[in-house]
């Protein structure tokens, strides 16, 4: 029997459960209390309440943008619409870099206040002591290597990451660094899918791939991209389940009609 089929709340250990017996993780972001809910009801396994939200709830054109006090709203509202899935937050950019005793702090701020499941952070060694640090306040950690979106600046570019055999060793070494220090699973964002089959083979932990190929522990996308809300954005690992952003159009233009035609409301429609 399916693990996924018999839970009826998923947690880290059922994430690990899932690894041993090869079933895959499915894994969507959402942002707010109508979303999540559908995706809870649709039995996604985790939602992920990405600092992505800066580019598809706010406009910004990455992720450094957002504050501690955004993600906690967003954080929030989806925490009050999910009954099953695992809620994990992101900590945001400056919430926790270089400083692990910020970083317990943003993340016991986000437990406390939001009602969620564990944190995420974006990086391998380099963040190591607040890892470990938010770790032992009991809250559970996953990690993000390859693409970082809050070190766009130091890339310079979306690219493809981790090409280069250099790159690549420090990225399997994180990965593992990631693992012995506790955290749950790991996201693996925008890297050649060999790589990210090496190291969802070497961890025990979970790895979730976003543009990292079929060999991993499962899939991650934005809503907003998967379903065709967002269109300019097109990468070559997005597959759009939906044309949502014509459906809307369509939708809303009919109205207007509607409206300008005298056609709505109607009689039924009016008291
Ligand atoms: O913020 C986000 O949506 C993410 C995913 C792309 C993994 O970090």
């Amino acid at each position: 029997m399916s693990v996924h089929l018999n839970v009826r709340k998923v947690t880290t250990h059922v994430l690990h459960e899932m690894k041993l017996k090869q079933e895959k993780i499915s894994m969507l972001t959402a942002y707010d209390y109508s979303m999540a809910k559908i995706i809870d009801q649709a039995g996604i396994d985790v939602i992920l309440v990405g600092d992505s939200a800066s580019n598809v709830m706010a406009g910004h054109d990455s992720t450094l943008p957002i504050t501690l006090d955004e993600m906690i709203y967003h954080a929030s509202s989806v925490v009050r619409a999910v009954k099953r899935a695992l809620i994990v937050v992101d900590l945001p950019f400056g919430s926790y870099q270089g400083n692990s005793k910020l970083a317990l702090s943003s993340a016991i701020q986000i437990m406390k206040e939001t009602g969620a499941h564990a944190i995420k952070m974006e990086g391998g060694n380099e963040i190591r002591e607040s890892v470990e640090r938010v770790l032992s306040a009991g809250i559970p950690v996953m990690g993000h290597l390859g693409l970082t979106p809050q070190s766009i600046h130091k890339f310079g570019t979306y690219v493809v990451r981790a090409k280069k055999e250099a790159e690549a060793e420090k990225l399997v070494q994180d990965a593992h660094i990631l693992q012995e220090t506790g955290c749950f699973a790991v996201v693996l964002e925008k890297i050649p899918a060999k790589l990210a089959a090496k190291v969802a083979k070497e961890l025990f932990i979970p790895i979730i791939g976003i543009g990292a190929g079929p060999d991993v522990d499962g899939q991650v996308l934005v809503i907003h991209d998967m379903l065709g809300i967002t269109q300019e954005f097109s990468p070559r690992f997005l597959r759009r389940y939906h044309n949502l952003s014509a459906e809307i159009r369509g939708a809303v233009q009919t109205y207007i009609q509607d409206v300008k035609n005298l056609d709505f409301p109607n009689e039924k429609e009016s008291y």
